[in-house]
C-alpha cells in the first residue's frame, strides 16, 4: 500500500523518514551479515530469533524472510512505553516458552532509545546461560542512549525523532506504514520536555 509523504495520527503530523526502498536495502546487508554470521547453526543447533513485541514484527518479518540458516522465530513482550515519553521501567519478560540455555539467541527490537529497555532484556535473557547473546535493533537513537550496550546488528543509527510506522506506533496507530515517519518538528518540543 502507497502513503503519502505526511501522515496525520491523532493530534500530529509525521513525514517521511526512511522509504520503503531504503528499509529494505539497509535490512537485505543485515540479513548477510546474519546468516554469514550463523552459517554453522543447524537443525539441532538453530539460531534463536527472539522479536519484541509489537515493534519488532514488521522488521523481523522482513529480515527472516532473507535468512537462509537454520533458525526458530519466538517472541516477547515487555512493557516499558506510553504514548510518546519513555518511562524506561521494564516490567517482567512475558511470552517465553522456548529453554534458551546453551543457544544462540538474538533479540530484535524495532528502536532501541534510552537503550534501558535493551539493557534490561539483555540482562534478564543472560540469567537463562545461552551460549551466545546479541541484540539487532532496526533503529538505534545513540545520542539519546544513556547506557552502554553493545548492539551486533544496527540497521540505522537515527536523529532524537520520535518515529511512528513499520511496526513503530503513536499510541498504537501507524505500525502498519510500510515506511518509518517522524514527528513533524513543531511537535519535538514537545516530545523533548517529555524525556
Ligand atoms: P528505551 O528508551 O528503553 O525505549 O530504549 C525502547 C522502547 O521505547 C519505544 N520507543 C519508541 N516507539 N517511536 C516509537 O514508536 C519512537 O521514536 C520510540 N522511541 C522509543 C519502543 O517501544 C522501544 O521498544
Ligand atoms: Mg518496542
Amino acid at each position: 500500500m502507497e502513503f503519502f509523504d505526511i501522515v496525520n495520527v491523532k493530534d500530529k503530523f509525521f513525514e517521511q523518514y526512511i522509504g520503503k526502498y531504503e528499509l529494505n536495502s539497509i535490512i537485505t546487508g543485515i540479513a548477510q551479515r546474519i546468516n554469514n554470521d550463523y552459517k554453522n547453526c543447524s537443525t539441532h543447533n538453530p539460531l534463536i530469533i527472539i522479536g519484541v513485541l509489537n515493534g519488532s514484527f514488521m522488521f523481523l518479518a522482513d529480515l527472516v524472510k532473507m535468512l537462509n540458516i537454520k533458525c526458530e522465530i519466538h517472541f516477547i513482550k515487555v512493557s516499558s512505553y506510553s504514548g510518546t515519553e519513555t518511562t524506561g521501567k521494564v516490567t517482567e519478560i512475558l511470552g517465553l516458552t522456548r529453554d534458551i540455555t546453551n543457544q544462540n539467541v538474538l533479540i530484535v527490537e524495532d528502536i532501541v532509545d534510552t537503550g534501558l529497555t535493551m539493557r534490561e532484556l539483555y540482562h534478564q535473557l543472560s540469567l537463562k546461560k545461552p551460549l551466545t547473546l546479541d541484540m539487532c535493533t532496526l533503529l538505534y537513537k545513540k545520542v539519546k542512549c544513556k547506557v552502554h550496550l553493545n548492539i551486533k546488528y544496527v540497521c540505522k543509527e537515527i536523529e532524537d525523532k520520535f518515529v511512528i510506522g513499520y511496526g513503530l506506533d503513536y499510541d498504537n496507530l501507524g505500525r502498519n506504514y510500510d515506511s518509518i515517519y517522524s514527528l513533524i518538528e513543531d511537535d519535538v518540543s514537545v516530545w523533548n520536555e517529555k524525556n
